[in-house]
């Protein structure tokens, strides 16, 4: 295990490129395995989830190698294994999306419930809803879930509430269900586009993703394709917070914009300086920052991966800001961190208010997931004199080297072993 050592008040300054979008890699890795043959994925984030997934495909009996750090060449040439409930499946969330993909291909699915992060239940109830609702019979017990049919039925889906997982695992198994699937009150995410544009370059034909209805046209089969994934927008967006909370001048490269624009305004807003290009952003924070209120939503509003960064910057910000979580039960656990660096945050259930402090002080701190890993960073690097951020395994799940990409704009941090 390792921690990041970091010394605070050193302005951000220069270029950052932004790696492959892991939300979209996780959901591509596992739907490469429906082809009965090659795929190369492109663009992919060097850390831990994308590796986890390689070993997964491994032990079902596929086939993957690194062309380079960051293409995947994966041979899913059958028959693959349909049973799926080993230690690497038990690790991660996106985990599930093995089930969608199997049911497409095999018509059964055995696979062990996901793990993922500590911020209260994430059910997947809607997806064995989808499941179900396309022909399949769905058992779940002991950790793991069974699914099998005759045949996938395309039918209608009405989400009851919008899910990234559910709409991606369902518009999977629709993939090869016989007749035609909508899946309404659908997710819009980035990464479910970038799901869908991959399952048509192996002829599946989808069309609407990114919008409330995706319909879905099943097909009898799919063959690799070469696809490169989308960069990703939660990355890209906690350099933009580096650089306003550090008053530094960053340019975001490899992103795209439009994916940015509800963080994008947020950061306008409060007084940072945005210039947009055609595939980066420069952020630059030379002036006061002013407080703001911020709402979390779906798609494309202010999106849930980025609540804990933006409550690090609003710690700095003069004035109350009132955050509300519209997403996820209890996604402010990491607050009871961040107070330890100085910041004035009090939670009532959903609605985080927040007093924006003078100056946080370094101390010793833990990530108690992924993205309040990030924040805990983020307050790291405004703070005064030194931070230590233990639990660095959650931030290494979704952010590529990012003590040399902060260390490469400036800031003071290093990775160091922690002593058992
Ligand atoms: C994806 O999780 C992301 N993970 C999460 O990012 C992200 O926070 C979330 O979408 C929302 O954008 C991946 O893509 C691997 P949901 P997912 O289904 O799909 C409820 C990160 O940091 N729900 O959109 O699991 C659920 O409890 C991670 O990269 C059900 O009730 O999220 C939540 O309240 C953290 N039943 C809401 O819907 C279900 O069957 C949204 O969840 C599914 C979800």
């Amino acid at each position: 295990m390792d921690k990041l050592i970091v010394r605070g008040q050193k302005r951000l300054c220069g270029e950052v490129s932004i790696s492959g979008a892991k939300n979209a890699a996780v959901a591509v890795i596992p739907a490469a395995i429906m082809a009965n043959g090659v795929s190369v994925i492109e663009n992919l984030p060097g850390i831990e989830d994308v590796s986890c997934l390689c070993h997964t495909i491994e032990k079902i009996g596929g086939k993957y190698e690194y062309i380079d750090k960051h293409t995947l060449r994966i041979d899913a040439t059958g028959p693959l294994e349909t049973c799926a409930t080993f230690e690497e499946v038990q690790r991660m969330r996106a985990s599930y999306y093995f089930l969608g993909a199997l049911l497409a291909r095999y018509k059964k699915a055995e696979v062990a419930l996901p793990g993922g992060c500590n911020f209260g239940v994430r059910p997947i109830d809607l997806h064995l809803k989808g499941f179900r609702a396309l022909g399949a019979t769905v058992i779940e017990g002991d950790g793991v879930v069974k699914a099998y049919a005759d045949k996938l039925v395309g039918t209608s889906i009405y989400m009851d509430q919008v899910s990234v997982g559910a709409t991606i695992n369902i518009m999977l198994a629709a993939a090869m269900a016989e007749g035609v699937t909508t899946i309404e009150n659908a997710a819009k995410e980035p990464h479910v586009v970038d799901t869908a544009n991959y399952l048509n370059m192996m002829g599946a034909k989808i069309k609407g993703a990114g919008t409330d209805v995706i319909r879905i046209h099943g097909v009898k089969e799919l063959h690799g394709a070469q696809y490169a994934i989308i960069p990703d927008q939660i990355e890209a967006g906690t350099y933009m917070i580096a650089a306003a909370i550090t008053g530094g001048d960053v340019l975001v490269k490899n992103i795209i914009p439009k994916h940015m624009d509800s963080l994008t305004a947020k950061l306008d807003e409060m007084n940072v300086s945005i210039e947009e290009h055609d595939d980066s952003i420069r952020v630059c924070a030379d002036q006061a920052l002013h407080c703001a209120n911020v709402k979390t939503m779906s798609y494309p509003g202010f999106p849930t991966d980025l609540q804990p960064q933006i409550v690090a910057l609003l710690s700095c910000c003069e004035g109350k800001s009132v955050i509300t979580e519209n997403v996820w039960d209890n996604r402010f656990q990491y607050v009871d961190e961040l107070r330890k660096l100085g910041a004035k945050v009090e939670v009532d259930g959903r609605v985080a208010t927040i007093q924006g402090t003078e100056q946080l002080h370094g101390a010793k701190v833990k990530a108690t997931d992924l993205r309040a890993g990030a924040a805990m960073v983020l307050a790291a690097l405004a703070a005064e004199g030194e931070t230590e951020i233990d639990g660095v395994k959650y931030i290494d799940r979704g952010y590529e080297d990012i003590e040399h990409k902060l260390g490469n704009l400036g800031a003071e941090i290093r990775r160091e072993p922690i002593e058992e």
